[in-house]
């Protein structure tokens, strides 16, 4: 029987954005060991996720996928063991395509033998691309399918769809069983692919919500350019500041995407370490009623600086403030715009989720100054005066 998986946005680790093709049993296995000493389980990262390049190029006589033998030479299930030894769990990849974009084995037509072949292997989580959908099949009917599949393959699999967007996905993709649903192309480890990711997305936060999550594609947090993918990942310089690294990690917070490391956590900078296990920025992403912000913009500069605010189980608001321009800026929230006049008495006592304190409690308004690609993210209570 099946438990219901994902109540909350998945948070976890995924090989593909440091480390493209070049994987193996080594890399995984000394990732799951750093995710304990490292303290990112405890944080709340539980998924370990091996993308693509991970078969052989060609399937077994009896149409099994098969484990690069090079890369895995004791096959998958091992692998799988030792993440569920550290008590994590495993993801895998696969294509609704009849090649994965890597041009591995996709799963066209071998739906239900492929979910079979997971759950055996143990995954607790399947990627499930786009790339090379025969152009007479129905995307949307694929995904299905393949829901359908894990849905009854003995083994709760989390189902992360990855269709990049197209089609409309979010107005389908619930009803396929999905779980997640990347809604953009791919991330690079640059501010213009934050920005942009956020940018398109912003305004279809209705669409997400519980069991269902709206992928706003893995974490660049602390690549810093570094990576065997950057040719596949990007064309720009790759690497962000530190500061653009916290933004774009406090946006896919409070945005309720899922939380998938991307860059070698095994060699992350004490920064990058403090930015993916804040734990107030990871309380908000994980609020248990899992409800999207409204956005409101700075009126004299709407294009670059806008508040983000969520509402949180027990009463609490989640606010974040955000400067995309290159300059220092200010965001004014007025309490009106956010339910809050000034008639009810009450004020907002805001907790600074970076210096983990309360700044004092505000009445009608909270004023910040906001550095360039900077933000800030309060836990507001509503307290009376
Ligand atoms: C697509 C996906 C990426 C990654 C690659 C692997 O581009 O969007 O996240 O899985 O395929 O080839």
């Amino acid at each position: 029987m099946n438990t219901p998986l994902a109540h909350t946005p998945p948070m976890g680790w995924n090989s593909w954005n440091t480390f493209g093709w070049n994987i193996n049993e080594e890399l995984i296995r000394t990732t799951a060991d750093f995710f304990i000493e490292s303290g990112l389980k405890d944080a709340g990262y539980e998924y370990i996720v091996i993308d693509d390049c991970w078969s052989e190029k060609q399937r077994d006589e009896n149409g099994r996928l098969v484990a690069d033998k090079n890369k895995f030479p004791n096959g998958i299930k091992p692998v799988a063991d030792y993440i569920h030894s550290k008590g994590l769990k495993f993801g895998m990849y696969s294509c609704a395509g009849t090649h994965t974009c890597a041009g591995y084995p996709g799963s066209f037509e071998h739906e239900f033998v492929d979910a079979e072949t997971f759950a055996e292997w143990g995954v607790d989580y399947l990627k499930y691309d786009y790339c090379y959908k025969p152009k007479s099949a129905d995307g949307e009917n694929l995904y299905k399918r393949m829901g359908m599949a894990l849905r009854n393959c003995g083994r709760d699999i989390l189902f992360s769809a990855c269709n990049w967007g197209a089609d409309n996905v979010h107005s389908w993709i619930r009803e396929s069983g999905a779980n997640m649903f990347r809604s953009t192309g791919d991330i690079q480890d640059n501010w213009f692919s934050v920005k942009n990711i956020v940018d398109s997305q912003l305004g279809k936060q209705a669409y997400g919500g519980v069991y269902c999550h709206n992928d706003m594609d893995m974490l660049i947090v602390g690549m810093h350019g570094n990576g065997d993918n950057t040719e596949v990942l990007g064309s720009l310089p790759g690497g962000c500041t530190d500061t653009e690294y916290k933004t774009h990690f406090a946006l896919w917070a409070i945005m309720n995407s899922p939380l998938m490391i991307g860059c070698d956590v095994r060699k992350m900078s004490s920064e990058a370490k403090e930015i993916l296990t804040n734990r107030d920025i990871i309380a908000i992403n994980q609020d248990i009623e899992v409800r999207g912000p409204y956005c409101i913009r700075q009126w004299n500069n709407p294009e670059n600086v806008f508040a983000l605010i969520k509402p949180l189980s027990g009463g609490d608001y989640a606010i974040g403030m955000f400067n995309f321009s290159d300059k220092k800026s200010e965001m004014s929230l007025q309490f009106f715009d956010i339910g809050l006049p000034a008639a009810s008495g009450r004020g907002l006592e805001l907790y600074d989720c970076y210096s983990h304190s309360v700044i004092g409690t505000f009445t009608e308004r909270y004023a910040a100054q906001i550095e360039s690609h900077d933000c800030v993210m309060f836990r507001a209570k509503v307290v009376k005066l």
